[in-house]
């Protein structure tokens, strides 16, 4: 085979795209948004100022932010065909990821110009802005309550808050909840944008990109983690089971769910981002005890991964302090992934509009190795 066509299972290492809207270093440990080391972005912009970086490439100025703020605000509501729809998923009790697939793949349906999809302009600012209110909504009826509709006084963050417990959040949650969205927000060709990807270098539409692009999201190896991540702190319950729960686990030959990465060698800095902003959280309202647990899970983690995989530089990921801040914002474990995703969608439309304005179909080759030449018996005679 010649040296062009080795098989790279994963695609480890290979360049399909080039984009600006970040920059992923594994071995320094270095990730860059829009120009922004993500420690910047993350605790200084609203969701809103990292939403427009990412689409238009520059910083909005006060006007652009209030006007943006304009667009996304009159995009919240939810047609009533989906509004059916979280009811009749709700009922069912279908996971929260399988439903914001549902609910975006019918987001062109209903009748009122309000929520009509428009061109891919207005279908990348009409998903940005709808995902917070299909997410918060069912969270709402599969607790029994009804959904809160969305407030355009709020900022996207605090209006996500707003519309899953029905009252205005503290400045302190609100600021949490911007770190976290503008944390997760894009990261290089992941798994779910390089599936928008795909799907939109064949000349599909944005609503189509994005479906798969949930549906990428969803995996444990991917966006699913954080969940079990806490499941797994809330098992061990205090510091004294952790060495010996831990070490069972992995000498079952269990993953440690937000640990290990593809792309880190080193310490994802999305973690430290994402612990600091937990600390600042739990420090004022949340549990402090869960918080020094967590820390003291981690910690024993890395030392038992030194000794059963030495010199895999398997470090902590983001999944292990997401379930830790969206925990101390009182999210139920069964939202982080489709949090991850309300952020995450204005990473993924940036994407599809870079790849249109520089458009190859992706489509990689395989190499065969089936069988050739093979005698064809009919059915009878099998
Ligand atoms: N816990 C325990 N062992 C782990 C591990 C983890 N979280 N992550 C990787 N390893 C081990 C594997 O078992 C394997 O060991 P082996 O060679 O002895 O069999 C080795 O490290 C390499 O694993 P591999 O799956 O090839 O690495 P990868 O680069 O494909 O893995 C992930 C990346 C994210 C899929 C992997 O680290 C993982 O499954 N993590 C847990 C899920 C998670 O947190 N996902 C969110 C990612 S942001």
């Amino acid at each position: 085979m010649t040296a062009d066509r080795i098989v790279r299972p994963g695609l480890e290492g290979v360049v399909a795209a080039q984009t600006r809207l970040s920059s992923v270093d594994g071995e320094a440990g270095e990730l860059i948004i829009g120009g922004f080391p993500v420690e910047t972005l993350a605790s200084q912009a609203a969701f809103e100022e990292t939403v427009y970086l990412l689409l238009e490439g520059v910083l909005p100025n006060a006007r652009q932010l209030t006007a943006f703020r304009g667009e996304l605000g009159s995009r919240r509501a939810c047609s009533p065909e989906i509004l059916r729809v979280l009811q009749i998923a709700a009922a069912q009790k279908i996971p929260a990821m399988d439903l914001l697939r549902m609910a975006v793949g019918i987001l062109a349906l209903g009748t009122d110009g309000e929520t009509s999809i428009g061109d891919d302009a207005n279908a990348a600012l009409k998903l940005v802005a709808v995902f917070p209110t299909i997410v918060a909504g069912y969270a709402r009826l599969l607790g029994g309550l009804e959904p809160v509709p969305p407030r355009t006084d709020l900022s996207h963050a605090a209006n996500y808050l707003y519309m899953l417990f029905g009252r205005a959040p503290t400045p302190d949650r609100v600021r949490a909840m911007e770190t976290y969205l503008n944390t997760v927000v894009d990261h290089g060709l992941n798994a779910s944008t390089f599936a928008a990807r795909v799907i939109i270098s064949t000349q599909s539409d944005l609503i189509s990109a994005i479906v798969g692009a949930i549906g990428a999201l969803k995996g444990p190896l991917h966006g699913g983690a954080p969940g079990p991540a806490l499941d797994m702190v809330f098992e061990i319950g205090e510091v004294g089971r952790a060495e010996s729960i831990l070490r069972e686990k992995i000498e079952r030959g269990e993953r440690f769910m937000g640990f290990g990465h593809r792309v880190y060698r080193v310490r994802d800095p999305r973690a430290d981002v994402l612990a600091e902003a937990a600390a600042q959280l739990y420090a004022t309202d949340a549990d402090k005890k869960l918080y020094d647990l967590a820390r003291h899970v981690e910690r024993t983690i890395l030392r038992l991964l030194e000794e059963y995989k030495p010199g895999r530089k398997i470090q902590t990921n983001v999944e292990f302090y997401t379930a830790l801040l969206l925990h101390g914002l009182e999210l139920p474990t069964d939202l982080f992934t489709p949090t991850f995703a309300v952020g995450r969608v204005a990473g993924w439309v940036a994407h599809c509009f870079e790849q249109q304005k520089q458009n190859r179909l992706i489509r990689p080759d395989s190499e065969y190795i089936g069988e050739k030449g093979r005698h064809w018996v009919t059915v009878t005679e099998r």
